[in-house]
């Protein structure tokens, strides 16, 4: 066995492999991607040619980029002691190895600029997830201003090809977009606060000739719900650098002599099974770092929302008849949306004051919550403790406890401003309002919302606290998840504002949009499951015509949407005609049946020409296919979907689980009662061919390998 040499870290995972070099005590990227054997690999050293009119001891592309040891590339630190100490640069480098072969910390030492960064690397050899993160340490006895300071710097080659984001907005989320890689920094920026709709912190970066299972991809997220930046900027010593950090305000981040800052984690990931394959390193990602009430995720109950059936127009009676009928259609868990707590008729008022309104429920939420369990189904509640409006019982008692900047207007979002989360006693009082109602009623979930971004988000000592407000979310959802373990939490932002591994760690579910719309939702929602996974992407059957967009859709259709997800009904069932009312409630038995296979499997997306569009859930062993016509047919046979994620020396037994209403050809309509059995190879190579289908309808299939 050739082993490796002393100056070289390499990291492998499966598939992955991560090779660092030690050039004079400064780790360099060598390689980043595809798993190698680490051992027999030239020095970086003895292979670099000298450069023209370059330094005389140019260094290669560092782990940690900083101007003092002449780095030209982005840097990972920018920080300075009143405008000194500028240029940091590394005398030293330990390398403590925390778990051999996968998982390392760097720790470097600047004994000029006073200051050390310990730079951590772990691969999950089961999912081939790289997690990086830093954490600075002010080792002077001056304050320590940082403007930067990046999770990591990953390399990436020199002839990668495309990179894929999405962008978005209110009722808009995860439109995605690709564009070709080139010389001209790439950054996307977020400074709204919380994560956003718009800039979604992740990213994919492709080689060329990638697709949707095949080619090599390289992925990364960053687990934090606030502001950030994100960077890839192209390094004339042949590779792209991409980085991931916090944003901060000028000033925001000040170290005292012996303070830290450890950055959020990048979670990157590589695949040569294309975009799926990036997609499916990141779903056991994030699944890794969630916390299930009792320790394992139940199955994801049918939930009911009050929301688009009910808006603001509360009364007990009424509610109560919507979770007699939720309970009749075979929904598990009834969620009470906004509208409930006193003086809250519209949004212009009463956030902040976290007691149920007499008018709306004379006896309280008890007999309403009663009355829901007594159904047999699981009662939630809305909240949206981070927010007040200036028209509240909270704001006229504490005008100060609101983010403002001294001297301006504050600007109100929604008609609502920023609680201050970074002062203890707003989360004390936030904390006690929460337990109340989770101490007082059977509350199972909770959907909390967070419907504004932050502006002048200025403290009380007139400094930025975008970073000190997540924190102080962060502290207030782990106290509420410690005192009440058994309660799960749905992150929500105006929709989809606030989706990120960060507080997947706190949470079990994301309200992905607003837009309840199938047509729009169903790229939306493929586009979430690049970085997220299916169990955790609320989707709802709504109203037709779509609230959000005004078009008329078949329930059919907005069922096999909303299926795959975790699963609810955002309507009034009591509005559908009986033809509808069976529909959804075919759909939800159905859903019940294969939730099982659909979620903590694989997931796979795909288009076919003609308008065909498909995603599968499950394993290769057994999956449910579901194939969506959202252009009407051009072609007189229907494109046949090639499914490479399918076991090639396999058969499978083929069953059309939910037919689309159409005259099935004979196949298809046998396939219903009697699976049919195909060759995996042909699935893959020739793939199951289609039945005909009007625009805007489905079909889901179940395959079994034999
Ligand atoms: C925004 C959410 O996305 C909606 O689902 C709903 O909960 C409203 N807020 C309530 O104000």
């Amino acid at each position: 066995m050739v082993s490796e040499p002393t100056d070289r870290i390499a990291l492998h995972g499966r598939t992955m492999s991560a090779v660092i070099d030690l050039v004079d005590g400064v780790p360099c990227w060598r390689h980043w991607g595809a798993r190698v054997a680490g051992a027999a690999i030239p020095g970086i050293a003895d292979t670099m040619p000298a450069a023209s009119f370059s330094l005389d001891h140019r260094p290669a592309i560092a782990v940690v980029p900083t101007f003092g040891h002449g780095g030209f590339d982005a840097p990972a630190l920018l920080a300075h002691r009143g405008g000194r100490d500028f240029a940091q640069g590394f005398d030293s480098c330990t390398v403590n190895w925390r778990a051999p072969g996968t998982a390392v910390a760097l720790v470097l030492r600047d004994s000029v600029a006073r200051l050390s960064v310990e730079h951590w690397l772990t691969i999950n050899p089961a999912s081939d997830v790289l997690t990086c993160s830093t954490r600075l340490t002010n080792d002077g006895d001056t304050p320590l201003s940082v403007d930067w300071l990046a999770a990591a710097t990953l390399p990436l080659p020199a002839d990668a090809a495309t990179r894929r984001y999405t962008t978005g907005r209110h009722n808009g989320e995860f439109v995605s977009h690709e564009e070709p890689m080139g010389p001209s920094v790439w950054r996307r920026e977020n400074r709204r606060g919380l994560t956003s709709h718009d800039s979604f912190p992740g990213a994919i970066v492709t080689m060329p000739g990638v697709t949707a299972q095949d080619g090599q991809a390289y992925g990364v997220q960053f687990a934090w719900s606030g502001n950030h930046v994100q960077s890839i900027a192209w390094s004339d010593e042949g590779s792209y650098l991409w980085q991931f950090g916090e944003w901060f305000a000028p000033g925001e981040m000040v170290l005292a002599p012996g303070e830290t800052l450890t950055t959020p984690d990048m979670i990157a990931t590589w695949s040569a099974a294309g975009l799926d394959g990036v997609a499916n390193a990141f779903h056991a990602a994030v699944r890794a770092r969630q916390h299930w009430p009792g320790g394992t995720m139940k199955p994801r109950p049918v939930h009911l929302n009050s929301w688009e059936g009910f808006y603001f127009d509360h009364d007990e009676t009424r509610l109560k008849a919507l979770a007699d009928d939720a309970a009749a259609i075979g929904v598990e868990r009834f969620v009470v949306d906004d509208g409930w707590f006193t003086g809250r008729n519209d949004d212009r008022a009463a956030l902040g004051d976290w007691t149920t309104d007499a008018a709306k429920y004379p006896n309280g939420l008890g007999p309403l919550a009663a009355h829901v369990t007594g159904l047999g189904m699981e009662f939630g509640l809305w909240v949206e403790p981070e927010m007040v409006n200036p028209d509240s019982n909270l704001y006229r008692r504490h005008p100060d406890w609101a983010l403002a900047i001294a001297g301006r207007p504050m600007l109100t979002a929604r008609n609502q401003l920023v609680l201050d989360l970074s002062r203890a006693e707003v989360r004390d009082y936030l904390f006690d309002a929460m337990a109340a109602l989770l101490n007082d009623l059977p509350i199972a979930y909770l959907k909390w919302d967070h419907n504004r971004d932050l502006t002048d988000a200025g403290g009380s000592d007139g400094r930025a606290r975008y970073h000190d407000q997540v924190l102080g979310a962060y502290a207030l959802f782990d106290r509420i998840r410690a005192a009440f373990p058994m309660v799960e939490i749905e992150a929500c932002a105006g929709g989809g504002g606030r989706i990120d591994a960060g507080i997947a760690e706190r949470t079990h579910r994301f309200w992905v949009s607003d837009n309840t719309d199938a047509v729009r939702r169903l790229p939306l929602q493929q586009n979430f499951l690049q970085f997220m996974p299916p169990e955790l992407m609320g989707a709802h059957v709504a109203a037709s015509p779509a609230h959000a967009t005004g078009r008329r859709i078949a329930m059919d259709y907005r069922c096999a949407v909303a299926v795959p997800g975790s699963l609810g009904v955002e309507l009034n069932p009591a509005t559908l005609n009986d033809q509808d009312r069976a529909t959804l409630m075919r759909w939800i038995a159905f859903y019940k049946h294969a939730r099982g296979v659909l979620h903590g499997g694989g997931t796979w997306r795909g288009t076919a020409p003609d308008g065909m569009r498909w995603q599968a859930q499950g394993s290769p062993e057994h999956l449910y296919l579901f194939a969506y016509r959202t252009e009407p047919a051009q072609l007189r046979t229907p494109p046949s979907l090639r499914l490479a994620m399918l076991d090639g020396a396999r058969q499978y037994r083929v069953r059309l689980a939910m037919p689309p209403h159409a005259r099935n050809p004979a196949w298809f309509a046998a396939m219903v009662d009697t699976p049919a059995l195909v060759d995996g190879d042909w699935l893959r190579t020739v793939g199951l061919a289609m039945p005909p289908m009007l625009v805007e309808r489905a079909a889901v299939f179940e395959l079994v390998a034999q």
